[in-house]
């Protein structure tokens, strides 16, 4: 079998064989198909697309390419949960524990920023002292101990997937249904859990810009899911506006933790509750709607942050931090971007707000780049909101006092402001099960 007929093949149009796949991800794996060959099949694939046997073939393959996680050592049903990235999306810290202190059993592995939007693992190294690289046997004890565990990647997971992200990431080739879908769901199928959650995010900063092409990646990934046997459930939630009003790491986790007790943003609150009630109905706590309720209970009494500061104790990290946000490291400059004119808040570019977030040093601008904690920004005003010239949209922090400048133009770009208050934007688009999708 040679790469260059495959690709030649694709480049038409033509289906893949399980036999072409398993040749093409194998050798591609042991460094024996260059990134060359591969980045002309990455963008075969993008034109012509893949069936969905092509799709599962190439899910299952990347997910075999290295360890498959047995989670038997855990007690109980174990869920999943998967955003396909977002700005503003810290729902994680705040479903994971939610889930847990209602009985769930919650072993995530989770990725680290990627463009303009942030990770998970990024903002739970933000804690003082939080191990997110556990051994197994650590992994597992502190999931039967706590009900969850949130680590990062090992290194072992999935590894055609991260080669191929690497190279999507620089070929223009990420933004593909059948390469995210195989993305996703290869770590998922390999990360062990009965049961996974998706959080297919939808608008100006998510990877899928519109409803249909969301719907359709949900709908791909859920068939995945459902084929490999585990029970899969998608929602489509909005992701043109950032999600709550803070963005960094541990301006991301305060805020988590806001939700925890009870007093976080309505908008982070509501979505988290939808995934923590789907993440519940999938391990067969009830109905979706019984879960909900279930879901708000543990916020009011205290036990999902109690859950979640048991987890992050048990990893070695600081909760002090959590009970008191003075204690976490501030960004040493700061700065306002003041409204200049009346009006309401028409546009918000979640993506570059993303990126203003980048600049301010909350993400990585290179793989190499070092991540300031501290650095975010605290909005003001969202989509809708009415503002008066000279009110604060936002604030920004950072440790590098060059790059305010920056980001207040970046941030001015993003935003814009008109005469007419938008209609509303729904939080939560859809939700997505095997054959059946509802629209709300
Ligand atoms: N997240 C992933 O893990 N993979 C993708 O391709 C896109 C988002």
């Amino acid at each position: 079998m040679r790469m260059y007929d495959l690709i030649m093949k694709k480049k038409h149009g033509e289906v893949l064989t399980e036999q072409e796949i398993q040749f093409m991800i194998d050798g591609y794996v042991k460094g024996e198909i260059p990134d060359y060959q591969m980045s002309a099949m990455l963008m075969a694939i993008w034109f012509k697309g893949m069936n969905d046997l092509e799709i599962t073939e190439l899910t299952k393959t990347m997910a075999k390419s290295g360890d498959m996680i047995d989670l038997s050592a855990i007690s109980g049903k174990k869920v999943d949960k998967h955003s396909t990235g977002g700005v503003g999306d810290k729902t994680t810290l705040i479903v994971a524990p939610i889930v847990a202190a209602c009985g769930g059993k919650v072993a995530k592995m989770s990725g680290r920023g990627l463009g303009h939007t942030g990770g998970t693992v990024d903002k739970l190294e933000a804690i003082p002292g939080y191990r997110t690289v556990l051994d197994r046997k650590e992994f597992f004890d502190t999931v039967n101990k706590c009900g969850v565990s949130v680590i990062g990647q090992s290194g072992n997971l999935a590894p055609a997937d991260k080669k191929l992200y690497a190279l999507r990431d620089v070929t223009a080739t990420v933004d593909s249904i059948p390469l995210i879908a195989s993305s996703i769901m290869s770590k998922k199928l390999a990360a062990g859990s009965d049961c996974i959650l998706l959080d297919v995010k939808t608008g100006s900063g998510a990877f899928m810009k519109t409803l249909d092409d969301s719907i359709k990646l949900a709908q791909t990934m859920v068939a995945i899911g459902e084929g490999a046997g585990r029970r899969t459930v998608a929602l489509i939630t909005d992701m043109d506006t950032p999600l709550g009003f803070g963005i960094g790491n541990s301006i991301e986790v305060m805020e988590s933790m806001d939700v925890l007790k009870g007093h976080g943003p309505a908008d982070l609150t509501e979505v988290s509750l939808q995934l923590a009630a789907n993440m519940l109905y999938l391990v067969g706590k009830g109905t979706p709607e019984e879960c909900r309720e279930m879901a708000e209970k543990v916020i009011a009494d205290g036990s999902a942050f109690e859950t979640f500061c048991t987890m992050v104790k048990a990893q070695g990290g600081d909760d002090a931090v959590l009970r008191d946000y003075d204690k976490f490291a501030k960004a040493p400059y700061k700065a306002d971007v003041l409204a200049e004119r009346d009006g309401y808040i028409v546009k918000m570019n979640a993506e570059e707000v993303g990126v203003t977030s980048v600049v301010l040093g909350a993400g990585r601008e290179t793989k190499e780049s070092s991540i300031d904690f501290s650095a975010g920004l605290m909005l003001h005003k969202k989509y809708g909101d009415k503002v008066k010239k000279g009110e604060s949209l936002v604030t920004l922090y950072t440790s590098r006092e060059d790059a305010l400048k920056e980001a207040e133009r970046m941030y001015r770009e993003a935003v814009i402001i008109g005469d007419e208050q938008p209609a509303k934007e729904p939080l939560v688009y859809a939700r997505v099960e095997k054959d059946k999708v509802e629209k709300y």
